[in-house]
This record gives structure tokens, sequence and C-alpha cells, in this order.
């Protein structure tokens, strides 16, 4: 989110930079351009050539000057229009205004209101009768009168007769020409001013009058001075009316280029002169210009003013040809620059546009740049984040992983525990329920029994107490009892306890120690507890013949015991989790170990001590208890010289299965259970009614099995090394026990061990503490359904359907072996054992077993079979078929056949 609105806030400046990079640029452009100006004109009439000529020079000259708007009003002749229009142009706040007025005495106030009102104004041509202008730009009238008027003298050769003609009493160029004229002329004595034709100008009443007096009078007319050339023509066409055009000379004004115009007129001799009087539209502009840029410039501007005549008219034309053409070049190059101008200002907005791009793509660029930076930034956070939830999952991982362990743990140690409970309680209950359905008791016997049942009551009891003990353990209740014992008579001690024992299994068991006495703090009956359950470990794992030495070493610091065995030894992980209260590795530990082991290295602990293991598989084990010399504090002591030995004198059990067998019955039964009270109570029991062969574990079992090939097999499933469902898997998936059925008998009663157990072939699942004659019941079914089977089997030969798998495959490949060797006359039970890899009492118990035949009746039986099957689908003869099947000679076939069905080969095959 807040990438977002950084992200925005960055387009937001960007823009904001676009659009000031663009105004920078415009303004700059503007710069160049400098500030603008309106210049505003009021013409007073724009329907003559001479008038045209002046806005032409106007606009000529504002081409030099492209930040002048022009803004050009024509009043026609009206001097209310001028008026309004001077008002509109003020109205406008114009920069300048330019006025050319039609009649001066009555436009005059609104130029000067414009003037007033802070405008500049630039008069041109008509001359106002005030100073409330800024500049005035024209030739001076006077003299152009004067001028005339001394041309006329020269024309006239000082004598003659003068008419004049303006164009209206209030227009100031026709007030200053005549005044000029008229002084001239009545200087000269020889000249007669005759009339001053002046009214109603516009309405050409003056025509009118000149007619008249050109009727009347005109022969005494020499010349006439007209105000304008344009009223000089018209003048003279009159006089051309009375034939008077050659007699009486004409004098214009203005002297401009064009046909009927001035120069023209001048040229064609329709005139005598003209007064030049230029128009002033280049100078008012410059003027103006100068105003507009606060340049300095002359209030009064007087144009250049002269007599054209024939005498210098060529010349006049010639030099004003010069200058169009020099005004042409002046054009095209002007046009040529504003073309060049276009050009370079649009490669300029060209330049400013590339610019403001490139400028744009840096600040994009560096936008990207800062945004990938960021990126960059926020991955490389996000990598940090990413790695430390990863190993904060690997550490989650590795918490429920031990967790799970844990809980694993902990249900196996529940599992074990039950297991543990089940073996003395079975040893409880099955005796005693036999007791109980007795009528008639052998006093022996039933004490036997009872001794049985009251020790197997007293290990559960002591099992309880155990785990009374760690609860206290782990609830902190624990306290050591300490008193001052001499420890090595108390070590020698508890190692004595363990001498039958040790004879009987015929173990080394030594006690070695230097000193002869030790007085020592320690509480003796946890100390007991624990020398006793190593010590008792040892045995375990040791086998007959083996040593176990237990050694009592000091220094100044800690009493070493050490107790070491050459025993089975312990595996990585077994040693790693020797003490770990919940783990019992893949050996079946009893609990008086498992157990005996986690309390012990807390009992030791309590006296600040430590145990230490050292194993190796099949070397041995050796345990190390190690307590320190001082004296523990913080606990109760009771002083006392003997130490008090509290557990139970050490049981009597049976350290060597007796397996010696009775009396001979039909059925074999191997049973192996490593719990030896129970293994011996169980032999005891089915032997009155089966062969029992005894066995404590898997290993000495199977090897019994493949010897004895007995009709069924009990095993516990907890058993050390291989368990009971590893031998069941054994069993059934070998063709040669495959058909023996299997008991599991153990104190796992939880579904899923039974549906291991079925999964692994077992027949039968009986859970400890179990009812002895149940187990009775589950045998005696097992063998009459084996019984049976076999019996239903013996009348068929190849594939019986019912039997197992396994079963039907050895059958298979027995019945393949006989057809591969079946014209062997000389086959054997030696040869075709041999080719399956048993023994000739295995095959000859397994075909036995599993069809209730003997194996020659077997294969006698399977060359009957193939003999009918040739006989009846072959053409073969009775003598082919009889070699086929292995017989020497055809009659003792015949023979064979008969004897097996009660019908010779031939009859068998006819009917
Ligand atoms: C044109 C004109 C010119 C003359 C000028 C005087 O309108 O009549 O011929 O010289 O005006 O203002």
């Amino acid at each position: 989110m807040d990438n977002l609105r950084q992200t925005l806030h960055k387009i937001l400046l960007l823009l904001i930079g676009f659009v000031g990079v663009n105004g920078f640029f415009t303004s700059c452009s503007l710069k160049s351009n400098e500030k603008t100006f309106t210049i505003g004109m009021s013409q007073c009439g724009m329907d003559d050539r001479w008038r045209v000529e002046m806005i032409e020079g106007m606009n000529r000259e504002l081409s030099f000057y492209p930040e002048c708007k022009f803004i050009l009003k024509d009043a026609h002749w009206n001097n209310e229009t001028q008026i309004k229009q001077l008002e509109e142009l003020i109205e406008q706040k114009v920069d300048l205004i330019i006025v050319s007025p039609n009649e001066s005495i009555y436009v005059q106030t609104a130029i000067e209101k414009a003037y007033k009102a802070g405008i500049p104004v630039v008069v041109v041509d008509r001359r106002i009768f005030s100073d409330q202008f800024t500049a005035f730009v024209g030739a001076d009238n006077y003299l152009v009168g004067k001028n005339a008027g001394e041309y006329a003298n020269i024309l006239l050769n000082g004598k003659g007769n003068i008419l004049e003609i303006g164009f209206g009493p209030t227009t100031s160029p026709s007030i200053g020409r005549h005044s000029g004229f008229y002084d001239v002329v009545s200087k000269y004595a020889g000249l007669h001013y005759m009339e001053y034709l002046n009214k109603n100008w516009k309405a050409y009443e003056w025509e009118k009058q000149l007619r008249k007096r050109l009727q009347t009078n005109g022969s005494a007319i020499d010349l006439i001075f007209v105000h304008n050339d344009r009223s000089a023509n018209i003048c003279y066409n009159i006089c051309k009316e009375f034939g008077l055009e050659k007699k009486i000379k004409i004098i214009g004004v203005d002297g401009l280029l064009g046909k009927d115009l001035g120069l023209d007129l001048v040229q064609k001799k329709k005139i005598s002169a003209t007064i030049l009087y230029p128009t002033g539209g280049e100078e008012a502009i410059q003027i103006a210009v100068k105003i507009l840029k606060k340049q300095s410039f002359q209030k009064e501007n007087r144009l250049f003013t002269t007599v054209i005549n024939s005498q210098n008219v060529s010349m006049m034309l010639a030099q004003i040809q010069k200058l169009n053409e020099q005004q042409a070049d002046i054009e095209r190059q002007t046009q040529k620059m504003n073309e060049l101008n276009r050009i370079f200002s649009s490669q300029r907005n060209l330049l400013y546009f590339t610019s403001s791009l490139l400028l744009i793509v840096l600040i994009l660029g560096g936008f990207l740049w800062s945004l990938f930076r960021e990126k960059q930034k926020s991955n490389l956070v996000l990598a940090e984040q990413n790695h430390a939830i990863s190993q904060q999952k690997d550490e989650i991982e590795k918490i429920s992983q031990l967790a799970r362990q844990a809980t694993e743990d902990k249900l196996r140690f529940y599992s074990y525990i039950s297991h543990e409970f089940r073996t003395p309680l079975s040893l409880i209950l099955t005796p005693s329920e036999d007791l109980l359905q007795r009528k008639q008791f052998d006093v022996k016997e039933a004490r036997n029994i009872l001794q049985l049942i009251h020790k197997n009551a007293n290990r559960l009891l002591r099992l309880v107490d155990q785990l009374l003990e760690l609860r206290k353990l782990d609830a902190g209740k624990m306290e050591l009892e300490l008193h001052n014992h001499d420890i090595i008579a108390f070590v020698r001690d508890i190692v004595s306890d363990f001498s039958v024992k040790a004879k009987s299994q015929q173990i080394d068991l030594q006690f070695i120690c230097p000193f002869t006495t030790l007085p020592f703090w320690f509480d003796a009956e946890k100390l007991d507890k624990v020398l006793f359950n190593i010590i008792s470990n040892a045995f375990k794992y040791t086998p007959r013949g083996g040593m176990i030495h237990v050694t009592l070493l000091k220094n100044v610091e800690k009493i070493e015991i050490m107790i070491a065995d050459n025993g089975i030894g312990m595996s990585k992980v077994e040693k790693e989790r020797a003490f770990d209260l919940f783990y019992r590795g893949n050996q079946n530990i009893s609990l008086g170990t498992g157990l005996g082991l986690a309390l012990s290295r807390e009992f030791v602990n309590l006296h600040q001590g430590e145990i230490e293991l050292d194993s190796e598989p099949s070397k041995g084990t050796t345990f190390k208890v190690i307590l320190p010399l001082i004296k523990p504090q913080n606990n109760l002591e009771v002083i006392s010289q003997t130490a008090v030995k509290t557990r139970e004198i050490l049981e009597e059990v049976p350290s060597v299965l007796n397996t010696e067998k009775g009396p001979a019955h039909e059925n074999t039964i191997v049973l192996i259970e490593d719990n030896l009270e129970l293994n011996q109570f169980l032999k005891q029991k089915l032997e009155k009614n089966y062969n029992v062969a005894n066995v404590e574990n898997a290993e000495r079992g199977w090897e019994e099995i493949l010897s004895n090939m007995p009709d069924l097999i009990i095993s516990d499933v907890m058993l050390p090394k291989m368990d009971g469902f590893s031998l069941t898997q054994k069993i059934k998936s070998d063709f040669r026990t495959s058909h023996i059925p299997v008991i599991l008998l153990t104190a796992k009663g939880q579904t899923e061990s039974q549906i291991e157990g079925t999964k692994a072939g077992a027949d039968a699942y009986i859970s400890k503490p179990f009812n002895q004659q149940l187990l009775e019941e589950k045998i005696k079914g097992l063998l009459v359904n084996r019984d049976r089977m076999r019996r239903r089997f013996s009348g068929e030969i190849i594939n019986p359907s019912h039997l197992q798998k396994g079963e039907r495959k050895f059958l298979v490949e027995f019945e393949l072996l006989i057809e591969k060797n079946i014209q062997d006359s000389s086959l054997s039970v030696e040869k075709l054992s041999q080719e399956l890899g048993m023994s000739r009492v295995q095959l000859f118990r397994k075909i036995s077993a599993l069809t209730n035949k003997n194996v020659a009746d077997y294969i006698a039986d399977f060359k009957v079979l193939k003999a009918k099957a040739l006989l009846k689908e072959s053409n073969k003869s009775i003598a082919e078929i009889a070699y086929e099947l292995g017989f020497n000679n055809p009659s003792y076939f015949t023979t064979f056949f008969k004897q097996k069905t009660n019908q010779t080969p031939t009859d068998f095959r006819n009917n």
C-alpha cells in the first residue's frame, strides 16, 4: 500500500515536472519573441490609392516587428465613425494608436482623449490643431503649397491667372497647402490668384464649379493648382471637355507611381507637375515601435517633398522603379527570412520538444532506476524475510518432529508398559484359571503354580513401584535419604546376590576393588536399585559363558563403579537413547531394565553424579556410575553404619529352558517365547497333547521349524532381534514352511498389531493375558482345519484352490518339476528334494502336510492324471504314452494304470 502511494506520489511529481518543463520552454519561446504590442490604426478612408499605399507601407514595416499586432479600422470619411473607432481602441486598451484624422477639428477631441488616457498617439498625414499627441509623421503641407506656388510662377513666367481647387476648409492638408500656395502666388505681381474652389469636396461640387468657370471664363485661366493628383486628372479631363487642356497648366499633389496617378500624368503631360506628398506609412510604424519600445523618437517627423515635373519625372520614375525593385528584394528577403524564421522556430520547437522528451526520459529513467533500486532493496528484504521464515519453519518442523517423536516414544512406552504388565499377568491369570478348573490338586504341582503366581504378583508390584518412583521424580518430589555406609561392602553384597545366577549361566562374575573399606554418604535404597538394574541388564544381554566385571575405583574427587560385560552390546542409536524413558529401541528390553536405566540415571543425578555408557555391538557394554566424594546438600541425613538392602531377594527365574521331550504325540508344536517362565509354563501345559519344541528367540525358533517341520507354531511377538511378525513373514514366504499354521501370542492387544500380524500371514492372534483353554482350542481348531483341508486335497492333485497362495505356488512348482522329469524312470524323492533345495524329510513332511500323501503316491497320481489326459486327448499309442511317462515297459504301465483306476489304458481310451 505504502509502495503504491509512493509510486503515485512520484508519478504526480513527474507530471508536475513535465508541465513545468513545458511551461519553461513555452516561456523561453515567448521570451525570444519579447513582449507583444497592439497597435490600433484609424484610417479616415481607404478608397484611394494614396491611402492604400500608406497601409501597404505600414504592413511592410510591421513585417519586421512580429511582436506587434495591428488593428486597422476604416472610418469611411466619416468623423463620427472615426471618433467611435478611437473610443473603441481606447476601450480595448491598445498599446498605441495611429490616426490619420478625417476632419481634424471634429475628431481632435477623441484623439486627445486617447492621449490623456495614456495611450501614445501617432498622428499621420493630417495634423491636429493641438499638441495632445505623441508624434506626427507627414510632409509639410504649407511647403507643398509653397512649392506649387513657386513652380506655378515658373510655369507662367511670372504672369497669368491661377485657380486653386482644395478638398475642404476643415481638412488640415488643404488648409496648409492653400496657405503656402497663396502666400507665394500673391507675392508675384504678375500672377493673379483668381479663386479657391474649396466647398462640398466630397460631393464633387468643385467639378460643377470648374465647368462653370471654364464655360464662362475658361480662356482666362492659365493654371490650376489641384490638392491631389486624383482630382488633377479629373481637372485635366474637364479642361479637355472645353478644349483647354493644352492651354491650362495643372499642378497636382501626391506624386504616386501608377496608371493615371501623379507620375503617369506628368509623363503623359496631362498635368505639368505634381508635388511629392509621401504617405509616411513605414515611418509611422518605425516611430510607433520606438515609442512602444521606449526608445528615443522625435515628436515632429517631416517627410520630404519636392516638385516632380516633365524634366525630373523620368529620373523619379527610374528611382522609384529602383526603389520598388529594392523593395521587392527586401520583401523577398523578408519572406525568405520569415521562412527561415519559421523553419528556425519549428526547429527550435522541435529542439524544445526533443529536449523536453529527453528530460522526461531522463526523469522517467531516474524514476525507473529508483523503482528498480527500491525493488532490489525490497527483494533483498524479502529474501532475508524468506530466509528467516524458512529458518523458523525449519525450527518449527524440528520442534514438531521432536514433539512427534516424543509422542511416538510415549505411545511406544505405554505399549511396552502394557506388554510388561501383561506377561506377569498372564503368569498369574493362566495358572490360576488352570488351578480353578481342576477338581483335584497335586500339592507339589499346586505349590509350584502358586509360587509362580506369587512371584509374578511381586513383579507387578515392583513395576508399579517403579512407575510411582518415576512419577515422583517427574514431579520433583523424590528426595535422598543419605547415610554413611561402607560403599565397598555395599557393592560387593549386591554383586554376590547375582552369584547363583552367574553360576547357572556359566558367567564369569567378578567384583574388583583395590580398597577394603570406603565410608561414603549415599542413599542405599536408590543406589541398590541402580546397581541391581545395571547388573540385571548385563545378565540379560550376556550369553552363557560370558563375563560381567564390577569394578570400584576412587580418587580424591569421586568414586567410579564400572559394570562391564562382553554381551551383545548396543547399536549407536540404542546407546544414545539407553537412558531415555520413552525409548526402547528395536530390542524387547524388559521394563525392569528400560525403566531401570531411566530411573538409575535420575537416582545417580540426585547424588549429583553421572552415569556413562560405552557399548559396541557384539563386543559388550560398560556402564560407569560416577559419584562425587562431596556430601550432597540439603538432604535428610540419618547416620547409620549398615546399608539396608531394600529390594527383595533376587528372584530365581529359570535361566535355561527346559527343552526335555515328553512322550511322543501325533502333532508337533514349535513354541517361541522369550519369557522363560511363560515358556516353561506353556510347555508344561501343551506337552500333555503335543510334542513341544520350545525356544526363547526367533532365530532358534526358525532352526527348530526347519528341522522339525512342525504342525503348528506358537510365537511371541516381542522377541529380541527378530520379532514375531518377521518370523511369521519368513515362515509364510518360504515354501518349505508356508503351510504351517502360526499363532501369534503377545501382549500387544491393539488392532494395529493384529493387522500387522495378519498381514505377515499369521493364522491366529491371541493377546496376553490369555486363557489357556482358549489357546488350546485355537490350536486344536487350526490342526483340525488343516486335516480337513489335507483330506480334501488328497483327492485332487493339481492346484488345490483352497490352499494359501504360497502353498499353491509350491505345489505348482513341485508339479512342474515332476513334469520336467516325468520321462526319467529313476525319478526319486531325493532328486526332487535336491532340486527344491529341501531335505528329503522336509519334502516328505511338506507334501504330506499339504496333500496327506507321500511323495511317491503324489508322483504316481500325477502320472495317472497325465496318462488319462494323453489317452483321451492324443493319438499316441499306449507304448508311446508309457515311455513318455517314464515307464520302462508298456505292460508295466498298463498294470500300474489298472491298479490305480481299475481300468486298462485301452478300456479308458475307448470309454
Ligand atoms: C488622399 C488625399 C491625398 C492628399 C491627402 C491629404 O486621401 O486626398 O491625395 O494628399 O489625402 O490628406
